[in-house]
């Protein structure tokens, strides 16, 4: 059985070290873009106090939450050492320049602001 995805943006609608977030079942989801196009999607709650990692400064593959500076992983939303927690991440994929992320990790709800 095919994961279920649900299209929210065009690669080229967030800029390189940006993200966007896109709000579903009362989560916000931060979906990431590296310098180098590849995207990401966090929760976007950092696991220190809930900064909005999507303000954060993107350096390769991690962001910095822009409240206490915590680096957090963005495949993983693993925390670097030594801080610890884990913010949770979803499932994303990019086809034809055009992002999907993963209908069962936004809680089966069609977010604000997804593509038709
Ligand atoms: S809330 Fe992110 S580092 Fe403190």
């Amino acid at each position: 059985m095919g994961a279920d995805w649900v299209e929210i943006a065009g690669i080229e609608d967030i800029p390189r070290r940006g993200a966007r977030v896109v709000r579903s079942g009362g989560r916000d989801i931060a979906v990431f873009r590296t310098a180098d196009d590849e995207i990401f999607a966090l929760v976007n709650r950092c696991p220190h106090r809930g900064g909005p990692l999507s303000e954060g400064i993107v350096s390769g593959t991690s962001v910095t939450c822009p409240l206490h500076n915590w680096v957090i992983d963005l495949a993983s939303g693993a925390a670097r050492e030594p801080d610890i927690g884990c913010a949770p991440s979803v499932t994303v994929r990019v086809t034809q320049g055009r992002i999907l992320l993963d209908a069962a990790a936004l809680g089966g709800n069609r977010p604000r602001g997804a593509a038709a």
